[in-house]
C-alpha cells in the first residue's frame, strides 16, 4: 500500500446496494453535520497470498454495534450483516489491501435541531491507504510530546463509543502536536494520568514487563490493543493494565502506538527526551512482526482473526457496478 490515501475508488456499500463513489452523499441539513452524530469503525484488510483478508473484522462489527447502542442510534444491520457488507465492499472495489470505514449517520432533517431525528444511514467505505504516522514511522519510531488537551472525564463523552463528535477531541491533541513539529499527541485523562493517542493506544515497556492504560483511564477500546495484549500472552509477557503516571513514560525503557491505522508504531522520545535507546526496542519490534505477520497471512492466523475476501466475489460485483447497476451485498462471501 502506498503512504497516504489514493484517492477514489468504484463504488460505495449504502444501504444494501452499491453506489459509485461520487454519489454517495447526504444533505447539508442532516444532523451529522451540525452535531457529529455518527458512529464508525476503521479496519484494514491486508493482502495476503490467499488475496484480501479482512483483519479482526468481527470484533470490529461488534464495536460499531456497540456504539450505536451507546448512542441511541438504532442499527438496521445487525454484526453478520455488516461484516458481509464489508466483504463485499473490498470485493467490489477489486481491491486486495486497503483502509474500511463502517459508519453510521444521523441524516434525519428537523428544524428543531439538537434533538436527534432517528434516521440512519449506513455505509461501508473502502480506500487504499498506507503507513498512518510516515513512511518510516514502523521501522525508525516517531517522536510525541504530551497534549495540552485531555480525554473527556468520566461521565461526559463516552470513551468506548467510536462516535465522530468524540474525534473533535483527537483532532486538537492532534494539531497541536503536528503544529509543534511532532507526530502525535499523548493524552492524559481527566486526572492527569496517561490515556492515549488521538488515535491510538499505548503500551509501555519496563524491566520486560508491559503496561497500558485501563478502559477508564478514558481509551478507545482498541482492537489492536487487545491483539497486542493476546500476543504478549502467547509469549508469556506480563502484561499489567493500569493507571499509569505521566512520569512513567519518560523513563519507560520501550512505548509504542497500537491502532489499525497505525498498527504496531515504536515511539522513539516524549516532549524531547528519548525513550530508552531512543531507538525502537526489541518487544516492539517482535509484537509488530507477529501481528502485522498474522494480518498479512505470513504466520499462521492462530487466533481466527482473518476474514478472507474470496476473489471470485471481484470480478463479479465489478462486472455489475461496470454496467451501471447497484450490485447487491450477497455477492461477498464472510469465511470467518
Ligand atoms: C481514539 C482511539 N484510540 C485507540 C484506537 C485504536 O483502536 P483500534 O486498535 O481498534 O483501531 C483508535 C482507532 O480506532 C482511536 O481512534
Amino acid at each position: 500500500m502506498s503512504d497516504t490515501p489514493s484517492g477514489p475508488t468504484d463504488v460505495i456499500w449504502r444501504d444494501g446496494e452499491f453506489v459509485p463513489w461520487q454519489d454517495a452523499t447526504i444533505h447539508v441539513m442532516s444532523h451529522v453535520v451540525h452535531y457529529g452524530s455518527c458512529v464508525f469503525e476503521g479496519l484494514r484488510c491486508y493482502e495476503t497470498a490467499a488475496g484480501g483478508a479482512i483483519f479482526r473484522l468481527r470484533e470490529h462489527m461488534r464495536r460499531l454495534v456497540d456504539s450505536a447502542r451507546i448512542y441511541r442510534m438504532p442499527v438496521a444491520y445487525d454484526v453478520d450483516a455488516m461484516m458481509e457488507a464489508c466483504v463485499g465492499t473490498v470485493a467490489a472495489n477489486g481491491l486486495t489491501s486497503c483502509y474500511l470505514r463502517p459508519l453510521l449517520v444521523r441524516t434525519g432533517q428537523d428544524m428543531a435541531i439538537v434533538q436527534p431525528v432517528n434516521q440512519i444511514e449506513t455505509f461501508v467505505i473502502a480506500w487504499r491507504w498506507g503507513t498512518y504516522l510516515g513512511k518510516s514511522a514502523l521501522t525508525d519510531g516517531v517522536d510525541v510530546r504530551v497534549s495540552s488537551w485531555r480525554r473527556p472525564a468520566p461521565d461526559t463523552f463516552p470513551a468506548m463509543a467510536k462516535a465522530g463528535g468524540n474525534y473533535l477531541n483527537s483532532q486538537l491533541a492532534k494539531m497541536e502536536a503536528r503544529a509543534d513539529g511532532y507526530a502525535e499527541g499523548i493524552m492524559l485523562d481527566s486526572f492527569g494520568f496517561v490515556s492515549e493517542g488521538s488515535g491510538e493506544n499505548l503500551f509501555l515497556v519496563r524491566d520486560g514487563v508491559l503496561y497500558t492504560p485501563t478502559v477508564h483511564a478514558g481509551i478507545l477500546q482498541g482492537i489492536t490493543r487487545d491483539s497486542v495484549i493476546r500476543l504478549a500472552g502467547d509469549v508469556g509477557l506480563e502484561v499489567r493494565e493500569q493507571t499509569i503516571p505521566r512520569e512513567m513514560l519518560y523513563v519507560a525503557d520501550e512505548l509504542f502506538f497500537t491502532g489499525t491505522a497505525a498498527e504496531l508504531t515504536p515511539i522513539r522520545s516524549v516532549d524531547r527526551i528519548p525513550i530508552g535507546t531512543g531507538r525502537p526496542g526489541p518487544v516492539a519490534l517482535s509484537l509488530q512482526r507477529e501481528l502485522l505477520g498474522i494480518a498479512t497471512g505470513r504466520i499462521p492466523d492462530r487466533h481466527g482473526w482473518l476474514t478472507a475476501v474470496p476473489q471470485a466475489a471481484a470480478g463479479r460485483a465489478r462486472a455489475g457496478v461496470g454496467h451501471g447497476s447497484a450490485v447487491t451485498v450477497g455477492d461477498g462471501v464472510v469465511v470467518n
